[in-house]
């Protein structure tokens, strides 16, 4: 069976950089919206880092920031090392980790302040969204935030372009889709994280801010 895309975009690459065109165009809003929200010295677990395009942003914007990288996937692992080696800041290997899989979450011992995941929740099945969650509920303190960047379905004031959005994810594999804002904050509520705050950004996409209150 062929395996599904784990990016929807052609990812350019440069001395074993990828160039994502989407991450290209919202890595500036979003290191602008995470070095508003993120108190000072904040130790970050990205999931689904891809690229490692947002993380490498946001430091530049917050070298305060404390930012480690992951992804299941080798080639977006190996273009987050070679884009941390582009910049002055000190990172550790990105993590092999998979949040569908209670076993690679195992892996973690760390505790983070917080966690950011963008664009990943919707190209992935529903047991990634629930992994992450339990992931939040081991990993990071009472403190601690989650911090999910991309689209939402929100009722009747969903976004057309959205609904166009996760029906055409659900034609390229039936286990993805845009998910539900209620469910999503339902999940994370399960473990804690009962208080949630949205952002909107460009392209009706939106930074969800969820922590314990
Ligand atoms: C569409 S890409 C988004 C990459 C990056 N966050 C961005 O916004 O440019 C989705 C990423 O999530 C990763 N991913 C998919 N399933 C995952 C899982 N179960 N656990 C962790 N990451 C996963 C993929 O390997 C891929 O790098």
């Amino acid at each position: 069976m062929t395996k599904p895309p784990i990016a929807l975009e052609a990812r350019k690459p440069e001395e074993g950089r990828l160039f994502s065109p989407s991450a290209g165009r919202n890595k500036a809003v979003i290191a602008a919206a995470l070095s508003e929200i993120l108190p000072q010295g904040t130790c970050v677990l990205e999931v689904g880092s891809g690229t490692g395009e947002h993380g490498i942003e946001t430091v530049k914007a917050r070298p305060d920031l404390s930012w480690q990288f992951s992804d299941p996937d080798a080639a977006s692992r190996a273009s987050q090392t070679a884009w941390a080696a582009h910049v002055s800041h000190d990172f550790s290997e990105p993590l092999a980790l998979d949040v569908s899989d209670a076993k690679s979450r195992a892996q973690l011992f760390l505790q983070y302040d917080a966690i950011f995941c963008a664009n990943m929740i919707h190209i992935a099945p529903i047991s990634a969204l629930h992994g992450l969650a339990e992931l939040a509920g081991m990993v990071l303190s009472n403190s601690g935030q989650v911090i999910l960047y991309g689209p939402f379905l929100m009722g009747e004031s969903t976004a057309p372009s959205n609904l166009e959005f996760d029906a055409s994810l659900k034609r390229i594999n039936s286990a993805w889709g845009v998910r539900d804002l209620e469910a999503v904050k339902h999940i994370f509520a399960k473990q804690g994280f009962n208080s949630a705050k949205l952002r909107d950004m460009p392209k009706n996409n939106f930074l969800l801010d969820l922590s314990k209150s």
